[in-house]
């Protein structure tokens, strides 16, 4: 199909979304989002939770249809291609999912010549090098014998994360990658997204609510709010953004809707000498 003008077809950008519109049963999540992700660029996405975050990377890759609007991947739609057909661009992503964990009863090595043995293109890789070139990226490589259960948290991250580019992805997305790390794991994380990009020369799209990771990683910014974009633009405007809705996200602030509905609850609760009902 062929590709209209949109407003932002001029970026060079691999990966597009128009007018995304995205519902499960009466609940609305993406009304309308367009968005282009830069070539060689990292793009962090952020949003508060539940604001569709994931559901828009699913697109990206067609784990999810939309209801309204299109994706595109180099310049081809991809939304409404059959399974078979999203194959080979599937291919050209790596994935660090939010709950994308790896094979307890597989060495670190098998997780991540896991992918390479998935792809039957008749093609003879030399797996142990491969895994090991990417284990070695993730500083990683003398985990190769190990199982996931013997190593952090972190290293789990990482060798999720050697899985995700063993078939060296023209795209990588990373769905909250630095959850539950903490600070100074979180940075290492930070390090290789930065690393990903100039050895690999990639295009990333970084969801997070981690600010400090965010403001590290990006070339570009996106916030999501309410189903919808509300400032695009670089970490710049960001850090000097006049939208209150950004403001607030941006020094971790409820709206002032979200805290009545939290006082109302707990006046709901109380009883009349103080105490919390049916907590005893
Ligand atoms: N497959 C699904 N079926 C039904 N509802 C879904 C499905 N996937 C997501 N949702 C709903 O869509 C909304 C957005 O979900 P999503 O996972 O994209 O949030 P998010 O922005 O990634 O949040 P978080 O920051 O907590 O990960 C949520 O209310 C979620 O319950
Ligand atoms: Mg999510």
């Amino acid at each position: 199909m062929p590709e209209t003008e949109g407003p932002t077809s001029k970026t060079d950008a691999p990966v597009r979304i128009e007018q995304l519109v995205k519902g499960f049963g009466r609940q609305r999540v993406l009304r309308g989002v367009t968005l282009s992700f830069p070539r060689g660029k990292t793009t962090v996405v952020l949003g508060p939770s539940g604001c569709g975050k994931s559901v828009m990377l699913k697109h990206l890759i067609g784990l999810l249809r939309p209801d309204k609007g299109r994706v595109f991947y180099e310049g081809e739609q991809i939304d409404l291609l059959s399974e078979r057909k999203l194959g080979p661009i599937r291919r050209e992503f790596g994935v660090l999912f939010q709950h994308g964990a790896l094979f307890d009863s597989m060495t670190v090595a098998e997780n991540i010549a896991f992918p390479l043995r998935e792809m039957r293109r008749g093609k003879a890789y030399d797996e142990e090098a491969r895994v090991r070139l990417v284990l070695r990226l993730v500083g990683l490589e003398h985990t190769y014998h190990r199982y996931p259960a013997e190593l952090s948290g972190g290293q789990q991250k990482r060798v999720a994360l050697a899985r995700a580019v063993v078939l060296r992805p023209k795209v990588v997305l990373y769905d909250e990658p630095t959850t539950g790390l903490d600070p100074i794991r979180s940075d290492v994380i930070n390090e290789l997204i930065l690393k990903l990009k100039q050895q690999l020369d990639v295009t990333s799209i970084v969801v997070t609510h981690d600010l400090a990771s965010a403001f590290k990683v990006a070339d570009h910014m996106v916030m999501l709010h309410e189903g919808k974009v509300v400032l695009e633009g670089s970490p710049e405007e960001f850090r000097n953004a006049t939208d209150p809705v950004v403001k607030r996200f941006l020094r971790g602030e409820a709206s002032e809707e979200e805290l009545q509905a939290i006082r109302a609850v707990g006046t709901g609760m109380r009883d009349t000498d103080g105490g919390m009902r049916g907590w005893e």
